[in-house]
């Protein structure tokens, strides 16, 4: 049996349609820059994820870029985040001149640890160049927000929430002690969503988006998107050209109308990988970490949340790269993000973080493996994923 890492076009195929018509549409208005179906896509995401304003952008890096800049972000400042990521997280501090400072994930979520950015931000050599937090929510779960936007508050740093993972996944806040679902990217100052194909809302090309509640914020991201252009040709600062592109915003508009849809068929395949490894007595064995959805619980109350939307699934295992292979020759397409932390990279080598430890990142970076989880997989298709990596272990 071929089971992909993930399939697109089974996606597509009951869309076409509706697709077809979008595309044909943006077509024929002959507005590709900055037109209806750009604003009318980020008017949809802004209601979705319960803020303000959404600003397009031409990537989900290029959106982690241009929040920066909206900020004011340049050499000389820190920006505090982990090193458990996709590469752009840091590349987008470096490319403004700035450097990232690490704090080491909690090893249960893979996100970064709020008792970790405590310290950084009680070092006084650090304290006062730290100018932004930027956590990320791995795999498709919120990073802890609450301790983290109760820090920044109090000493007044920015937060820019790397979703590019995440669009849609809830975070239980409890502020004044109320329970409050909050939809990634709109806890803090900003957040940036990436439409990469491979996304849970994911373009027929690259795409992102920055959401926001702050109109000040919104304003200068719309300026920075077009070069820093006030009014016609009058260049306030230098930006760059960040824009969404009309056509991936009108097929957005469409795929956005089937998010919550594909999200809870990620959580019930999540939760049928769970029953079969048990099964498989692969958990109790020590042989398979399944990943820890750490809002579940709480959202068992309520109806439908998306408490995790598993962009990936990620198990933690022994022997790795052995059981990745074995995989891959059993036609299983699973992959390894991310085999090298950040602050290992060679491009970061002369530079403070290369000799930070992150005894976590470094672990997960051996240990972990994603497996096929998107909607249209099945059950017998999973069934058939766990009885392989038990056939690896048992043999
Ligand atoms: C955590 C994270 N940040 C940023 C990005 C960058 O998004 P894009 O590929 O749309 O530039 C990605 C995309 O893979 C990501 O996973």
């Amino acid at each position: 049996m071929h089971v992909p890492l993930l399939d697109i076009k089974a996606q597509l195929d009951p869309l076409n349609d509706e697709i077809m018509a979008a595309i044909k549409e943006t077509v024929d208005s002959t507005r590709y820059i900055l037109g209806p179906q750009m604003e009318s896509f980020e008017k949809n995401v802004a209601r979705y994820c319960g803020t303000k304003d959404g600003i397009g952008m031409s990537s989900g890096t290029d959106a982690l870029l241009a929040s920066l800049m909206a900020l004011g972000i340049g050499p000389g400042d820190l920006v505090l985040t982990t090193p458990y990521t996709f590469f752009a997280t840091m590349g987008s501090i470096l490319r403004l001149g700035a450097e990232p400072v690490f704090a080491d994930i909690d090893p249960d979520t893979y996100n970064i640890d709020p008792a970790k950015v405590a310290d950084l931000l009680s070092d006084i050599s650090l304290k006062d160049k730290i100018k932004a937090i930027m956590p990320v929510h791995l795999f498709g779960q919120c990073a802890d927000m609450d301790p983290l936007l109760e820090m920044a508050g109090r000493l007044d740093i920015p937060v820019v929430e790397d979703a590019a993972q995440a669009i849609g996944s809830s975070y239980p806040s409890m502020k004044d002690n109320n329970l409050q679902w909050r939809r990634a990217g709109s806890m803090g100052d900003c957040g940036c969503f990436s439409f990469f194909p491979s996304k849970n809302l994911g373009g027929m090309g690259d795409g992102g988006m920055v959401v926001t509640s702050d109109e000040r914020l919104a304003d200068w991201l719309r300026v920075v998107r077009v070069h820093g252009d006030i009014t016609q040709y009058h260049h306030v600062v230098v930006g760059g050209n960040f824009r969404l592109d009309a056509m991936q915003a009108a097929i957005l508009d469409v795929k956005l109308r089937h998010l919550h849809k594909w999200h809870s068929a990620r959580r019930r395949n999540a939760a049928h990988y769970k029953e079969l490894f048990q099964q498989a007595g692969l958990v109790n064995a020590g042989y398979v970490q399944l990943p820890h959805a750490v809002y579940e619980d709480q959202a068992a109350a309520e109806k439908d949340i998306d408490f995790h939307i598993y962009n990936q699934y990620v198990i933690r295992v022994p022997d790795r790269d052995k059981l990745k292979n074995f995989l891959l020759e059993q036609s299983i397409g699973v992959a390894v993000y991310y085999p090298i932390p950040l602050h290992k990279q060679n491009c970061v080598a002369d530079l403070g973080v290369s000799r930070m430890s992150m005894p976590h990142a470094e672990k997960a970076a051996v240990e972990t493996l994603a497996l096929p989880i998107y909607p249209e997989l099945t059950g017998e298709m999973r069934e058939y994923v766990v009885e392989r990596i038990r056939s690896f272990y048992e043999s």
